[in-house]
């Protein structure tokens, strides 16, 4: 029987770790007190890892000497160090496609929690408010400016749905898209100074991180919403927080942080943002897909046969 190292425990997903078990000697990194020396003394046959969006593997791929494959749970990967995996000849793969749709509708949905104040009316109503006093008047967003940072499958999907709203979309990214309708902005602060709503759906990693930066932010301005679907690195958090704090940046939706699960104290009890606990994905129809994925990416693996899903080349 194969071997692999699983990270961490389920992924939030209700049978992976079980169908890993029928087919694969499953290590369980997560269990272990210590995990490198768990690694040291009974992973060394291991040729696969599986892993997700939240665990670094960075420092067990060097104590896995026949690691041939890393299945990683999630579209993003900046959690994997792509370079250092190249060069071993280690196949990286991702879970691409399945999770679009369910992660553009947690960015729209953001976006209208936040602008008509969802959680806010309905604390109103359970807390029994409502007997006392109308709640205070939101708004629309009908006919508004969405800027969307990151112009990929999850971007474009955002588009689309944001498009049913009649919202004008523009777009930025490391270059213009050929084919999209959707005006261009070459410099991220251009986008958000023309954009009543800023959307980050870019991948993670050095290449964009902290680039929602204070200045992005002071031009998205005090009106402004912005919404995260990507990668908490992407922005300057203690900048985002301060600038909600003081009102230069009007308000927030949030579904990935920095320093996971940790949430700055601050917006805990700002009811100008609404918080989700990096839920994107996390629909059951989804996290299946996802983790058949990881599935058939080991599987050809194994094989010896091309991966469906490979994130490097080797
Ligand atoms: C991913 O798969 O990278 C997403 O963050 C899931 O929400």
């Amino acid at each position: 029987m194969e071997e692999i190292v699983m990270v961490s425990r389920q992924f939030q997903h209700p049978t992976l770790l079980g169908l890993l078990e029928e087919k694969y000697r499953v290590h369980r990194l997560w269990e272990a007190s210590e995990p490198e020396e768990f690694i040291k003394n009974h992973c060394q046959g291991a040729r696969a890892m599986v892993t997700d969006f939240s665990k670094a593997p960075k420092e067990f791929i060097s104590l896995l000497p026949k690691l041939g494959c890393i299945s990683n749970f999630g579209v993003g990967y900046d959690n994997v160090p792509i370079e250092h995996a190249t060069d071993l000849g280690i196949q990286v793969t991702n879970t691409p496609d399945v999770l679009t749709d369910d992660v553009a509708d947690l960015a729209i949905g953001l976006l209208l929690s936040v602008a008509r104040s969802i959680p806010e009316g309905d604390r109103f109503v359970r807390e029994g408010t409502w007997s006392e006093r109308s709640m205070r008047l939101t708004q629309s967003i009908t006919g508004k400016k969405i800027g969307i940072l990151g112009m990929g499958r999850i971007g474009q999907a955002i588009a689309k749905r944001a498009e049913a709203f009649r919202l004008h979309v523009s777009y930025h990214g490391p270059r213009e898209k050929p084919g999209l309708v959707y005006p261009y902005y070459s410099k991220l602060e251009e986008l958000a100074k023309n954009s009543d709503f800023l959307v980050v759906s870019c991948p993670g990693g050095e290449a964009t991180r902290k680039i929602v930066s204070r200045k992005v932010m002071e031009s998205l301005g005090s009106e402004g919403i912005l919404v995260n679907i990507a990668r908490g690195s992407v922005i300057d958090e203690a900048a985002m927080v301060e600038l909600l704090q003081n009102g230069k940046l009007g308000a927030a939706g949030l579904d990935v942080f920095e320093s996971e699960p940790n949430v700055p104290e601050t917006l805990l009890s700002m009811d100008k943002v609404v918080l989700q606990p990096h839920n994107g994905s996390a629909t059951d129809q989804t996290r299946i897909a996802m983790g058949q994925l990881v599935l058939d990416n080991l599987e050809a693996f194994f094989a010896g046969k091309p991966v469906p899903n490979p994130v490097n080349q080797v």
